[in-house]
């Protein structure tokens, strides 16, 4: 077992490189070339890199995409994505596609509150601490002023404050819930500012309050933050057509395509493990988006997450419908992002992708996000109810295999041509690339 390290944040990048290399490897040279090979040459660039987080040693590549021709509220697009799974872009690509002949997405934002609590204990008669509240309500919103100025210029700031009594869940706990409206910014830096100032208010204010026993003024606050569950933050996205004009290369009957279709996504609607997998495929979509604009896919896919239990069961977050012969797909979920602060200027390839995105706001960010998720979950259903799943993605994992059996540019080109009309596995592909060698060294 390797001996723990003190002090290691101090070392230099070279010096922490050297420690693992020497510590966890075998071929210290090779990890250590492996680690520079993705250093950038633009020095300044690679500190920008090296400052985003602590003890950077390299930099982790991600394929950065872009998925065209996505028809939103009329507005034509293209959708940045920084993912790694082979099949995700092209499927995004191929929905865009599909639905651009169709009437493309449509999306609409339907709230932008977001959430911050100041959970706290309060041992002590509740009707005191309410009236406390109400006569001390103003002082929270007065002195967080210096933290609020800039954000209420541009027309957010914070909506209301609430205490909530949570005694009957546990003993003395209460909370300060809070709402805010941000704007075009995530806001999290903003929200965590004004709840730590309401902490500090509601004790230095307790303090004062005559109308609290001694004890009763000894408020312990537990901790203040946001909260990545944003069900008053939502987006909703969705397509519709005739159900006759689904038909498509390989959907032949578009009423039994559609039908299949409605049944997959209520199959994702009642059965918990389907529908795990379901919004998974909804969040490639997601996901992949937000990472490209700088965003926090953690808290997206927190918050989605919750949001697709809220009703005590985990569930599709899409649904799907037949009405007089109209086909209807639709999402709706929360989206807590920004397109101005945190790593959305900072990081070239984020500000690129808002520049690419032609600089949208949060609420066509979210948008665009909630569409990109929609179009996924329509290419997987579509895949799964009609050729299966296998098909397109082994397509595209196609070069994962044969870069892992390290085939040439060329050998590349005529495996492609061979599987076109073949089934691919991995073997398959091992087998076929030693025959094409073989008949090339004979
Ligand atoms: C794979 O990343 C995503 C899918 O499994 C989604 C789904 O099953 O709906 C294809």
């Amino acid at each position: 077992m390797s001996k723990p390290i003190a002090g290691f944040s101090k070392l230099s990048k070279s010096e922490k490189i050297d420690w693992i290399a020497t510590t966890y490897f075998q071929d210290a040279e090779n990890a250590k070339s492996i680690l520079k090979s993705y250093w950038n040459d633009d020095e300044k660039l690679q500190q920008l890199h090296d400052e985003f987080i602590e003890n950077t040693i390299s930099n982790f590549y991600l394929p950065f995409g872009i998925a065209p021709n996505f028809d939103i509220n009329g507005k034509l697009y293209t959708i940045p994505m920084a993912i790694e799974e082979s099949s995700v872009v092209a499927a995004a690509s191929k929905s865009a596609k599909f639905w651009l002949d169709r009437g493309g997405f449509k999306a609409e934002v339907i709230s932008t509150t977001k959430i911050g609590q100041v959970h706290f204990i309060f041992d002590g008669d509740s009707e005191k601490i309410e009236q406390f509240f109400e006569q001390t309500k103003s002082k929270f919103f007065a002195q967080t002023e210096s933290l609020t100025a800039n954000m209420q210029k541009r027309g957010g700031g914070i909506l209301d404050i609430k205490l909530v009594d949570k005694t009957k869940d546990l003993k003395g706990y209460y909370q300060l819930h809070a709402t805010f409206e941000t704007q075009n910014a995530m806001g999290a830096n903003f929200i965590n500012s004004c709840l730590e100032q309401f902490a500090s208010t509601l004790q230095t204010e307790a303090k004062y309050y005559d109308g609290l026993s001694e004890s009763e003024k000894n408020i312990q606050v537990v901790m203040s933050i946001l909260s990545n569950y944003v069900p008053d933050c939502l987006v909703k996205a969705e397509v519709s057509c005739k159900v006759e004009n689904l038909k498509d290369n390989d959907i032949k009957n578009p009423q039994e395509f559609a039908e299949k279709f409605v049944q997959a996504v209520r199959i994702a609607e009642i059965e918990p493990y389907r529908a795990v997998t379901h919004n998974k495929g909804i969040m490639n979509g997601i996901d992949a988006v937000v990472l490209a604009t700088g965003n926090d896919f953690r808290a997206v896919e927190a918050g989605v997450h919750a949001y697709a239990s809220k009703n005590g069961t985990y569930s599709s977050l899409t649904h799907a419908s037949i009405n007089n012969g109209v086909f209807k797909f639709w999402m709706e979920i929360p989206l807590a992002l920004g397109t101005v602060g945190g790593l959305t200027s900072l990081h070239p390839l984020a500000k690129l992708s808002l520049e690419l995105l032609q600089k949208p706001s949060a609420k066509e960010l979210m948008q665009i996000v909630a569409v990109a998720g929609l179009a996924q979950n329509f290419a997987a259903l579509r895949s799964l109810t009609t050729t299966g799943i296998q098909e397109g993605h082994m397509k595209m994992h196609l070069m994962n295999i044969l870069n892992q059996l390290d085939a040439t540019n060329d050998e590349k080109s005529k495996m492609i041509e061979h599987f076109k009309s073949n089934t691919i596995s991995h073997h398959a592909v091992e087998e076929a690339l030693r025959d094409l060698r073989l008949a090339i060294d004979n």
